[in-house]
């Protein structure tokens, strides 16, 4: 039976990128004979226009139905006057939510070709290889109450809760281990224990979850240490897992070890397996439309989807081999030039993954 692909463009450069990530699905099915069917909807900023919503009803009928999405990006400015609730952003977080896809896992890894396009020594960062789980669905993201209101004495104070329960920290402790039980068998847990109760809680509860794991090795660091060693000495990681917030902040360091933010793909799954996959970046406002997006983290999105959500191991292997021969015949997307080689668009990149698809 072929299996059902929701294909969620959205805002800036996500339906530039997502149409290349769309050829090689299409490469997939034609000469691989990947069974799937494609399906398009609307979300963020392109959801607003077309139902007045950012995750409007149709978009999420296909959302729960589907075996794996596929996302762009979302936001713009034009959506930034909007009241909050109809910002592009928070048609992400209902998706999220909504599918219960708590665990996200943000590879970032420096393959060798890129070494001279990060902004740290080659010696720091060639051979990295890092998972960040992070937790999607809970923690200050969503936590209630939450607003702007306005005090007695007139002045107006917005708030935020950080809370977690043990449930949560739970399952994305698991999901963690269950990962670093496949790689180097580390994990760090990286929280503000030092300050925040949460993370007091989130550690006992990660050392409890640990001891079903007896051959994974667990270290603790507070987020800030985290932030410091990630650019001085990021191969001492091998899964971090983190809150959310921990998480996005950590993550957006973590793709720029690998030399730019447009190479970094995401999973993010829920209990059964059913994922959305999307490139860490945002809807680069600024250079969208021009045609010069890097399209290869959401190439390795399906990568990761065929991985994780397909059970076609086999094909992902061939993506990133495809999107490593591109790299290695020198084509470079503007994001990750440098002097001597050949600086390629959006589409030709995509052409060029397809071709060494064909190869
Ligand atoms: C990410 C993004 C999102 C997040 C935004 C767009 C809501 O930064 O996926 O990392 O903060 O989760
Ligand atoms: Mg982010």
């Amino acid at each position: 039976m072929s299996q059902n692909i929701l294909v969620l463009p959205g805002d800036g450069i996500g339906p530039e990128i997502v149409a290349e990530a769309v050829k090689v699905l299409n490469a997939l099915q034609a000469d691989y004979g990947l069974d799937i069917e494609l399906t398009e909807g609307a979300i963020g900023g392109a959801g607003y226009d077309a139902a007045g919503h950012p995750y409007p009803d149709t978009t999420k009928e296909l959302a729960r139905k589907a075996d794996a999405i596929l996302l762009g990006a979302v936001g713009g400015y034009e959506y930034d006057k909007l009241p909050r609730e109809l910002r592009p952003e928070r048609g992400l977080l209902a998706i999220r939510s909504d599918l219960d896809l708590f665990s996200n896992l943000r590879p970032a890894i420096l393959t060798e070709e890129l070494a001279d396009a990060s902004s740290l020594k080659p010696e720091i960062v060639a051979g990295l290889d890092i998972m960040i789980v992070r937790e999607l669905t809970g923690g200050i993201y969503f936590g209630k109450p939450r607003g702007i209101r306005t005090l007695d004495n007139g002045e107006r104070e917005g708030y935020n809760t950080l809370v977690y329960r043990e449930s949560e920290v739970e399952r994305i402790a698991r999901s963690a281990f269950e990962i670093a039980m496949k790689r180097d068998k580390r994990v760090c847990s990286v929280d503000k224990a030092n300050v925040l109760e949460v993370s007091e809680l989130w550690r006992e509860v990660v050392e409890s979850v640990a001891d079903d794991y007896p051959q994974v090795e667990l270290s603790h660091m507070y987020v800030d240490n985290a932030a410091m060693q990630l650019v001085k000495e990021p191969k001492q990681f091998d899964v971090i897992v983190t809150k959310n917030m921990f998480g996005d902040i950590l993550s957006d360091a973590a793709a720029m070890l690998t030399g730019s933010i447009g190479m970094l793909p995401s999973a993010s799954l829920n209990a059964k397996g059913v994922g959305m996959y999307e490139p860490i970046h945002g809807s680069a406002p600024d250079i969208a439309g021009q045609g010069i997006a890097n399209p290869l983290a959401t190439i390795m999105s399906v990568s990761m989807m065929l991985r994780y959500s397909l059970d076609q191991a086999e094909l992902a292997a061939k993506v990133d081999a495809a999107v490593k021969s591109v790299l290695q015949q020198g084509l470079r997307t503007a994001d990750i030039f440098v002097e001597g080689f050949e600086q390629v668009g959006t589409a030709t990149m995509g052409d060029a993954v397809v071709a060494a698809l064909k190869g």
